[in-house]
């Protein structure tokens, strides 16, 4: 493996997918990497490679892939997106500052709230949005700054340049969680964040089918953190699960083609024909960061959230009426799901936390899949008149 296929250079995207890595084929010829199910490995082979807690031929060859997809010169994969997370606060001490976007994934959330904040690691939120609210970030000293964008579930579109400009000013690296737009749509390294981070689970595998999270970025520094941290804390992927996670990767392209043209038919679909609702999607004109999106998004990626403005029982007996959306936590994948962020995905944020950055009862969050997208309209239309009844 040390003597390795270059990734072709100069190549596109779905090139990059397909071929990143290629260095398995040895003497074999396989054009598919084989899954090294071992713990262990003999002392002295040419790799270096020990234990798989520490490294496995397949985690490289997902590395590789992952950093030629999101132009990064490093990437290391972990079990999952909160593994991932879990390996930057781990380079943290008492006393140091996160300052996040305010609606951050609820599981991010809450390991700030319910696990580092023990260990001492302070966070404080900011909207990052709005300039005055950005205005105060010197002043607060981070350590870190952390967003994502699109943001979970409220889809806001942070300016990622000038959120890295602000952090840099502040003397703090910026992160970027890129799991809702994925790596084909958004390449934050290119736009000046430090580090993007990746639940991998969600686009990059896009069947459902594992989990697996991965933290990108230029700087030897910061990949040597990661290193570490996936073998101090045990926070490495399974070999089976990179093996599928970079036979996902190879079709990230054309399927985050497809998620983007059918949620925007989607999404305009509930804007223009259903009552009293407020529908978002970067990509529709009425999002209010549109330009933004446009101006760093390839397209709008696959999630659209939605406010009919329906009491907590209707919206309820609206998402159990759906046939093609299993009512579901994740995304990203092939097939349609529903969430319902205020008793699901963010369930852990308090009420008037929730409420305050716009996770009402009554918003739905849809990750459309890459079925016929007439086929997921008819169902909603079903669905929400059925929930009147
Ligand atoms: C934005 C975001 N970041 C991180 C994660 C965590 O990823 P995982 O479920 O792979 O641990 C998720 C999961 O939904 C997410 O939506």
């Amino acid at each position: 493996m040390s003597d390795r296929t270059p990734t072709p250079e100069n190549t596109a995207f779905a090139t990059q997918a397909i071929h990143a890595g290629r260095d398995f084929v040895g003497e074999t010829g396989a054009v598919t990497p084989p899954i090294w199910q071992s713990s262990t490995f003999e002392y002295g082979n040419p790799n270096g490679f020990d234990y798989t807690r520490s490294g496995n031929p397949n985690f490289r060859l997902l590395d590789q892939t992952v950093a030629a997809l999101e132009g990064a010169s490093f990437c290391t994969s972990f079990g999952s997106g909160v593994s991932a997370i879990t390996a930057i606060v781990s380079t943290l001490k008492s006393g140091d500052l996160v300052v996040a976007e305010e609606n951050i994934y609820g599981c991010t959330f809450r390991l700030f709230a319910q696990v580092f904040a023990k260990f001492g690691v302070q966070i404080a939120y900011l909207d990052f949005t709005d300039d005055e609210s950005l205005a105060k970030l010197a002043d607060l000293s981070p350590t870190l700054v952390w967003i994502e964008s699109p943001t979970n579930p409220n889809l806001k579109i942070i300016d990622i340049q000038k959120a890295a400009e602000a952090a840099h000013a502040a003397g703090a690296p910026l992160l970027v969680d890129n799991t809702f737009a994925s790596s084909y749509l958004q390449r934050p390294i290119e736009l000046g964040a430090d580090l993007s981070l990746l639940s991998l689970t969600k686009y990059t595998n896009g069947h459902s089918d594992a989990l697996a999270g991965a933290v990108c970025t230029n700087s030897e520094k910061w990949q040597e953190k990661m290193i570490f941290a996936q073998k101090a804390l045990g926070l490495q992927p399974s070999p089976f699960d990179c093996w599928l996670t970079q036979r996902g990767a190879k079709t990230e392209a054309i399927r985050m083609e497809q998620h983007s043209r059918n949620a925007l038919a989607f999404a305009s679909h509930l804007e223009e024909n259903l009552p009293n609702q407020t529908v978002r999607y970067p990509f529709l004109p009425s999002h209010p960061q549109h330009e933004i999106a446009v101006a760093q998004m390839k397209a709008g990626s696959g999630i659209v959230t939605a406010d009919f403005g329906l009491s907590l029982e209707h919206t309820l007996a609206f998402v159990e009426s759906l046939k093609l959306f299993p009512k579901a936590e994740s995304l990203g994948g092939v097939e349609s799901l529903c969430c319902h962020p205020a008793s699901m995905t963010h369930a852990a944020v308090p009420k008037e936390q929730r409420e305050a950055v716009g996770i009402s009862d009554s918003l739905v969050r849809f990750s459309v899949g890459i079925e016929a997208v007439e086929d997921l309209i008819a169902d909603v239309e079903q669905a929400f008149a059925s929930s009147q009844s």
